[in-house]
């Protein structure tokens, strides 16, 4: 093992990406590197990128400025650029930012040892392919085996299909794949005998996962037989990849928890059709019914894109409707945002003073519709699984079954485990409870 050196990554976007950093910090271990919290004592920065709405280029390049100077302190500073910016504009960010050493694509971050000796001799190293090789399998050989916090993600797909006309999904992380189910049995064990009680299965468009022959219920089957793994959940999902035996499974999988992010994106059939969701509003009420159906206690969570291209009063107001029948105990709301290269980025855009009243007008009601979910588990037992101590002596932090927040008062012993919680307060951001 060569010296000790220091690695900083700073991660934007999506759960995908918390995920890619970890693993990129674990195939830059194989080279020295630990990670710090600190960026101006590290050798190495990676800023893993988000390229999901605009400005996030711009973003990038603005950060790359404000870490020029730590170049001038500390000339053998490496910075590195990762994720979605990378893979769409590498190029483009070598020849606009001489600070930068290393471009890397979310496909080939396996490669980042090797990128590393390469720019340690003063060269600069881009890699943003689409290879044959499996990236997991690569690292999972290097796989670090060390103690972790009860949760985890774990990626079992990446990439999409489905070419909504806001997204550029598909174009930076390119055709759907799905790891094979058997590699991600390993890891999941692996991930258990660490310490980890809890996996989210992470993916673009997670439910559209085929690396197992009965699809994704039948992975979390295979998951929930692995001993001391308690809760499996997935995320995110299309409705119309939400097939019949991932629907039961919510009802008689007791290890898949009762929470689900299905985004629908929009309540007005017109802008679902020109978004190429390829459903309708109808059918999207018929899942969750079904849905609920199956778990009655179900939280459901979404995604909703205000402003639109040709989006009218009416086709909000539908949005609204919507959001008021299905009602959400989470949902993430967003502004329109146009993306080169996709379908809609060639339409006209509406007013950003309309987009901006809208996105407030929605996010009103979805905040409401988050805290009366909040609310209504007051009085209820939960299942809490501690992850942290709390702000307070004595008190610990963790997740309901629900993926609210809780604060309990418990013994440090209960660290990683699960206990039945009775809720006593529900508060603007987290539940306050009493162990049982
Ligand atoms: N503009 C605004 N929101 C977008 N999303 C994806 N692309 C765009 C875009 N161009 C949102 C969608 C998606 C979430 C991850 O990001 O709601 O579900
Ligand atoms: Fe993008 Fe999700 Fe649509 Fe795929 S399903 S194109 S990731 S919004």
């Amino acid at each position: 093992m060569s010296e000790t050196k220091k690695l900083f990554i700073k991660t934007y976007g999506c759960q995908m990406n918390v995920y890619d950093s970890e693993r990129m910090a674990e195939a830059l271990g194989s080279k020295g590197y630990v990670q710090t919290e600190k960026q101006e004592e590290a050798d190495m920065i990676l800023l893993n990128t988000c390229h999901i709405r605009e400005k996030a280029a711009e973003k990038v390049y603005s950060e790359l400025g404000r870490l020029k100077p730590l170049k001038d302190v500390n000339p053998n500073l490496k910075i590195g650029v990762a994720g979605c910016v990378a893979q769409a504009e590498g190029q483009e960010i070598m020849r606009r930012a001489p600070v930068v050493d290393l471009v890397v694509g979310p496909q080939t971050y396996h490669r980042l040892p090797d990128m590393e000796t390469a720019i340690q001799s003063g060269a600069k190293a881009l890699d943003t392919d689409f290879p044959e090789e499996d990236k997991f399998a690569i690292l999972n050989k290097t796989r670090a085996k060390a103690k972790r916090g009860p949760t985890a993600f774990l990626t079992v797909q990446e990439g999409c299909d489905k070419f909504c006309a806001f997204c550029v999904v598909p174009y930076t992380r390119g055709a759907e794949v799905s790891r094979p189910k058997d590699r991600i049995l390993a890891e999941a064990r692996d991930l258990v005998e660490a310490g980890v009680r809890e996996i989210t299965l992470l993916g673009q468009n997670v439910n559209a996962y085929h690396g197992h022959d009965k699809g994704l219920a039948g992975l979390i089957w295979d998951l929930a037989e692995i001993d001391g793994l308690d809760r499996i959940r997935f995320t995110t999902s299309h409705p119309n990849d939400m097939d019949d035996a991932l629907i039961e499974a919510h009802g008689t999988c007791e290890k898949l928890m009762p929470y689900l992010h299905l985004p629908v994106q929009s309540g007005s059939d017109k802008i679902l059709k020109a978004m190429n969701r390829k459903h309708t509003r109808d059918d999207y009420f018929r899942l969750i019914d079904r849905i609920r159906g199956a778990r009655p206690d179900l939280v459901l969570s979404g995604d909703f894109i205000v402003g639109f291209p040709g989006e009218t009063d009416q086709d909000f107001e539908d949005t609204m409707d919507l959001i008021r029948q299905v009602n959400y105990g989470m949902a993430f709301t967003f502004k329109y945002s146009t993306r080169p290269g996709t379908p809609a980025a060639e339409k006209p855009q509406l007013p950003d003073d309309l987009m901006d009243a809208r996105l407030q007008e929605l996010q009103a009601l979805i905040t409401k519709q988050q805290r009366d979910t909040q609310d209504s588990m007051v009085g209820r037992e939960v299942n809490v699984l501690f992850e942290k101590k709390g702000r307070m002596a004595g008190q610990l932090i963790g997740k309901t079954e629900y993926l609210h927040a809780c604060y309990v008062e418990a013994p440090e012993e209960a660290l990683g485990k699960i206990h039945k919680v009775r809720i006593k307060e529900s508060g603007p951001n987290s539940l306050g409870g009493v162990l049982v």
